[in-house]
């Protein structure tokens, strides 16, 4: 690992880095949040699809919910984008390394996306006309599932292989890099969540305007909504298994005490919304219909971010000791650069001070000869004039006066005042 690449392009981030890091989070969060939603919400169409064999009940759900894939997946695309381009400007050296190496596999999230999107449009739009071929019908969303399992599969890998750059030399394709870190951990970590999401989300869709034309649903939604509440309590339980797992299998090198603490918030924020769905479940009539929803929304919201705090301050903690390494080296080049630029001034100076001035006089010799006069006065006049005095003759240069009845006006010249020096001293000098 010892061998970390100098910044060399010194390029400013374009705002704060706290800033930028608070946005990342947030922006995370948001875009995170309807990833679960259509993951969970193809999960949950397929299996109450299935289901519909038994129950007309269920097949006006799936199709209920198939109608929110479509939509939660856009918002989860169109707000990838600010995540997605935020930790390229903070971890660009990092990230870029992790793309690379999970090559192929990286690429693929593109097509991949597009298929399964293609699929959703598709299985949504030939819920009537394929109502009597279900086998097909349901394949199509089968398919979709699969892609959609398997693509953040795919941002975990890179994600989490950016992490360890000590490991980069282990990472042969994208499959090998499932080995390092603790992928699969965090992959039934985000599933879970997904799931549960997803259910609380359907329980607030069953409260609001867009269930009223699904008259099956509304009758009956009280039963819906306590299965809904029941699998997320279940998955949020099945959680007290997963996250300690992640915890515990996560590479020693990013642990620290802050992690614990944003850890222990979340889990404290998650258990008082377990303890209100708990209640739900037991109270929910049709007059009182999902009334804790709000606060165990908020309540699940602070959890999430308690928990992608952690995973920041995770990412920062493993890559503090390789990015101090690179601070180091680009140190030492930009060390080396000056060192370089210093010696070949010298190397300039030695071949001939005046040399300098003397070219970029060019620039004034329309005008001016050493002691003829053209347009301007003569070099000889000129230093009669200016004599010790090569600031004069710069100040002139940049706004020239007008001084002689039988000379045309100067133009002023718009040379670099080190340029100009270079040209009065040449002056000054050659008469
Ligand atoms: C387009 C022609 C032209 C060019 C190019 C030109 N000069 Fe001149 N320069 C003149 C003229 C004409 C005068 C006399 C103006 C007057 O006395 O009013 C003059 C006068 C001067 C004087 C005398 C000022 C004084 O106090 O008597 C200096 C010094 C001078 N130029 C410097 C420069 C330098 C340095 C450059 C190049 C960076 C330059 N000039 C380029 C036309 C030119």
């Amino acid at each position: 690992m010892k061998t970390p690449i100098p910044h060399d392009i010194p390029l400013p981030l374009p705002a704060a880095e706290g800033f930028l890091k608070i946005l990342l989070v947030v922006s995370f969060i948001a875009h995170i949040l309807f990833v679960n939603l259509m993951v969970g919400g193809s999960l949950f169409t397929l299996y109450y699809q299935w289901k519909a064999k038994q129950k007309k009940l269920y097949d006006d759900l799936a199709q209920f919910i198939a109608q929110t894939i479509t939509v939660n997946k856009s918002m989860a695309v169109v707000l990838g984008v600010a995540p997605l381009l935020l930790i390229n400007v903070l971890y660009t050296v990092w990230f870029y390394s992790s793309n690379a190496l999970t090559g192929i596999a990286w690429i693929l999230v593109i097509p991949l996306v597009a298929i399964a999107f293609l699929l959703t449009y598709l299985h949504k739009y030939t819920w009537e006309k394929w109502r009597n071929q279900r086998t097909l019908h349901m394949s199509i969303m089968g398919v979709a599932v699969l892609i959609f399992l398997f693509i953040p599969l795919i941002f975990l890998a890179n994600v989490n292989l950016m992490l360890f750059p000590d490991r980069w030399s282990e990472a042969k394709g994208f499959f090998s890099t499932l080995l390092i870190g603790n992928v699969f951990p965090r992959y039934f970590h985000f599933l879970a969540a997904s799931i549960a999401v997803t259910a609380l989300f359907l329980v607030w869709m069953l409260k609001t305007k867009w269930t009223a034309s699904y008259k099956t649903l509304l009758d009956q939604r009280v039963t819906l909504a306590r299965e809904f509440y029941k699998i997320a309590l279940g998955i949020s339980l099945a959680q007290f298994f997963f996250g300690p797992l992640l915890l515990f299998t996560l590479p020693k090198v990013g642990l620290s005490g802050s992690l614990y603490l944003a850890i222990g918030c979340g889990v404290f924020f998650a258990a008082f919304a377990m303890h209100l769905m708990a209640k739900e479940i037991k109270t929910l009539t049709d007059t009182q219909f999902a009334q804790r929803i709000l606060p165990i929304s908020i309540l699940m919201t602070l959890t999430v971010l308690f928990m992608a705090s952690g995973r920041h301050l995770y990412r920062e903690n493993a890559l503090a000791s390789h990015k101090e390494a690179v601070r180091q080296k680009t140190e030492a080049y930009q060390a080396k650069v000056k060192e370089a630029q210093l010696a070949a001034s010298e190397i300039e100076a030695l071949a001939g001070g005046g040399n300098r001035g003397q070219k970029l006089f060019q620039s004034c010799a329309g005008c001016h000869a050493k002691d003829t006069r053209l347009v301007g006065p003569p070099l000889t006049e000129i230093a009669k004039i200016y004599e010790g005095n090569p600031a004069g003759i710069v100040a002139w240069a940049k706004a020239p006066g007008k001084k002689r009845a039988d000379y045309p006006q100067m133009p002023p010249m718009t040379l670099p005042d080190e340029d100009l020096k270079a040209i009065a001293e040449y002056m000054l000098g050659s008469h």
